[in-house]
């Protein structure tokens, strides 16, 4: 079959079929980025993908980037972060509340990841629907919704970002411990970014890792943040996607936020695995 595609409404999503991604040729890869870039995130259809096919295939993108939650990688893969409720002699077998928030991955990262790519292996099912959907936030589009007014206000902030804020402050979790306190300190992006690839403004902000604005007050800055966080969350700046077993879902990480929504538990099993491409400096 040869590659077909169609777009979502909106401004973020377009659905693939009929790619075979251990024989993509250069053209078909360059179309798949094109489409990422201008869709924001889109979904490859599969009959199956090996761990190895998955990470062969995230490799063409860039180098790369293992997560630092080494409990919930891949034993065998350790590229691979496995997203999933699953138990296994009552533990978990990977990250359990990983896009718990709106959030990019690796935004405490002073380069964050440039892609990312979700692979279901096992989708939670009830009443003749697929649970546990990923959504996302089309930043280009909020940001040139932003009167001009705003967009001059922000154009020169900087939001604070931290792992530690994420998961000690926002989930109480024991993964925010001091010394990851001081592998991950916080870092500072833009509020607003020229994307690396499309050159396209972006808002960079996210309930999950932004603590505050560089060198404004805090009250001040949480101001700006809750307008900016309220305004990007309109459903015309959204999609939500709904998973079948064999979906390759691939986000362009620096012009989207996503967020998992946790409406099942077990026993039904959702198993998700995620690989991350490294990034560069947002400046
Ligand atoms: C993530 O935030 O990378 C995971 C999203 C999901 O599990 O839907």
């Amino acid at each position: 079959m040869a590659m077909q595609y169609q777009l979502n409404d909106g401004p973020l999503g377009a659905y693939v079929r009929g790619v075979d991604i251990n024989h993509l040729t250069p053209d078909g890869f360059n179309f798949i980025c094109q489409l990422l870039h201008d869709r924001g995130v889109i979904t490859i259809k599969t009959d199956g993908m090996s761990e190895v096919q998955q990470i062969d295939f995230a490799k063409r993108f860039g180098e790369l980037q293992k997560n630092f939650l080494d409990d919930s990688l891949d034993n065998r893969f350790p590229e691979l972060l496995i997203v999933s409720n699953i138990l296994e002699n009552d533990k978990p077998i990977g990250s359990t509340d990983a896009g718990r928030f709106w959030h990019t991955d690796g935004a405490y990262l002073s380069t964050p990841h440039s892609v990312s790519m979700l692979y279901a292996v096992e989708v939670p099912f009830a009443n003749g629907k697929a649970l546990g959907d990923t959504s996302f936030i089309s930043m280009g589009a909020a940001y040139e919704a932003l009167s001009h007014e705003t967009q001059q206000q922000i154009e020169s902030l900087r939001g604070v970002h931290s792992l530690h804020f994420r998961y000690a402050t926002k989930s109480g979790s024991v993964i925010g411990t001091e010394e990851l306190k001081k592998k991950f300190p916080p870092v500072s992006h833009p509020l607003a970014i020229s994307h690396p690839v499309t050159g396209r403004r972006c808002l960079y902000v996210s309930e999950g890792y932004t603590t505050s604005i560089e060198g404004v007050d805090d009250i001040q800055g949480q101001r700006i943040l809750d307008q900016l966080l309220n305004h990007i969350k309109q459903p015309a700046f959204c999609f939500r996607h709904s998973w079948s077993v064999g979906d390759l879902l691939i986000w362009d990480n620096l012009a989207t936020l996503h967020l998992a929504n946790f409406d099942y538990a077990l026993p039904l099993r959702r198993l998700m695995r995620r690989a991350t491409v490294s990034g560069q400096s947002l400046g």
